[in-house]
């Protein structure tokens, strides 16, 4: 009976030591086999006392039996981790990279342009996009029924709601909050019924408004030529050109020398080497008068630009509508 008992111990501690498939197999056939250990046991029973033989006998099958199951064990143990690996982990593999996200281009451009502003003292206002008729034209001298309302295609809500159609709203919504003096700049989404390679129904402006006592139109030259240097480069030419808008007395369209061609005239400016970027003038008395100001002691200027134009500008965009088609492969560019 001791010798069994000692069979089984020196298995389990050889078993231990064994750290190789081939190793747990010829422990299995020196122990288990047909010429093995217990093989050898069993037949030497016969030799027993007769009283011995039947317990010996059970035993020696027992431990043959518990003897096996380890065997077995500790071989799939050692297959399931070369499968694996030891720690389960390739710490050498590279990681899984989290897509990353960034901002829209037009985004980034409305937020150069207004950083240009605010530097030069300028607070940020925004407004509502479905605004009233007031907002939108009347208070900016332009009345129901004038034919200055022809120059921009409304969608109507009602009557007396429109989606804005520009961001000028902002400058009557802010005086009316506020008396002089007034250094704002209002960027956002305004709404036309137009749509071409040049035009979406929708796009963003940045509105400018500065009032204070004696604002000149020199005032207005200055702070549009540093908003260009700034946004294109130190030596781009701008020319101010007569234009009208209801809400400003005089009126101007800036133009930017064609930073492709240099002014030299090529496809992108229609050769005439210039490219239009906003509209601006100095205040309409009318204007201040529906807020209240008064146009004795007060001047200002304001001026509203495209987002989208400077973006194409900037960028050598050809057509408005790529901002809006979220293809991945033009987004990534910016
Ligand atoms: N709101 C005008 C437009 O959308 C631009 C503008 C703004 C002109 C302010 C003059 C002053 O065309």
């Amino acid at each position: 009976m001791d010798n069994i008992e000692k069979i089984k111990d020196d298995a389990l501690a050889e078993l231990r030591n064994a750290s190789e498939t081939e190793e747990i197999r010829a422990l299995s056939v020196r122990y288990l086999g047909r010429k093995g250990v217990i093989t050898q046991f069993l037949r030497n029973i016969s030799g027993l006392p007769a009283k011995e033989r039947p317990a010996a006998g059970k035993r020696a099958n027992e431990v043959k039996k518990e003897l096996d199951a380890a065997f077995s064990a500790a071989a799939e143990l050692l297959a399931a981790r070369k499968t694996s690996g030891d720690q389960g982990i390739d710490v050498s593999l590279p990681g899984r990279t989290v897509p990353r996200g960034y901002l829209h281009p037009l985004t980034q451009v409305t937020r150069e342009i207004c950083e240009i502003f605010v530097r030069m003292g300028f607070d940020i206002a925004e407004g509502p996009e479905v605004e009233k008729d007031y907002y939108n034209f009347e208070a900016l001298n332009i009345p129901k029924d004038h034919p200055a309302r022809d120059m921009q295609d409304t969608f109507y809500v009602s009557d007396n709601i429109v989606l804005r159609t520009q961001t000028s709203p902002m400058q009557v919504r802010t005086m009316e909050k506020q008396p002089p003096p007034v250094r704002i700049i209002s960027p956002g989404k305004v709404y036309r019924c137009d749509s071409d390679i040049t035009h979406t129904p929708m796009f963003s402006q940045v509105e400018g408004l500065l009032v204070d006592r004696n604002v000149s139109f020199g005032d207005l030259k200055g702070t549009l030529t540093a908003f260009v240097h700034r946004m294109f480069d130190e030596d781009t030419k701008l020319r101010f050109r007569p234009s009208f808008f209801p809400f400003t007395e005089p009126s101007a369209e800036v133009d930017i020398q064609c930073i492709m061609c240099r002014g030299k005239g090529c496809r992108v400016c229609s050769h005439s080497g210039w490219l239009e970027i906003l509209g601006s003038g100095m205040v309409h008395p009318a204007v201040f008068e529906n807020v209240g100001y008064d146009t004795s002691r007060y001047s200002g200027f304001a001026f509203g630009m495209g987002v989208e134009r400077i973006a194409m500008l900037k960028y050598s965009i050809d057509d408005i509508r790529k901002f809006f088609d979220n293809d991945l492969r033009f987004l990534r560019q910016f």
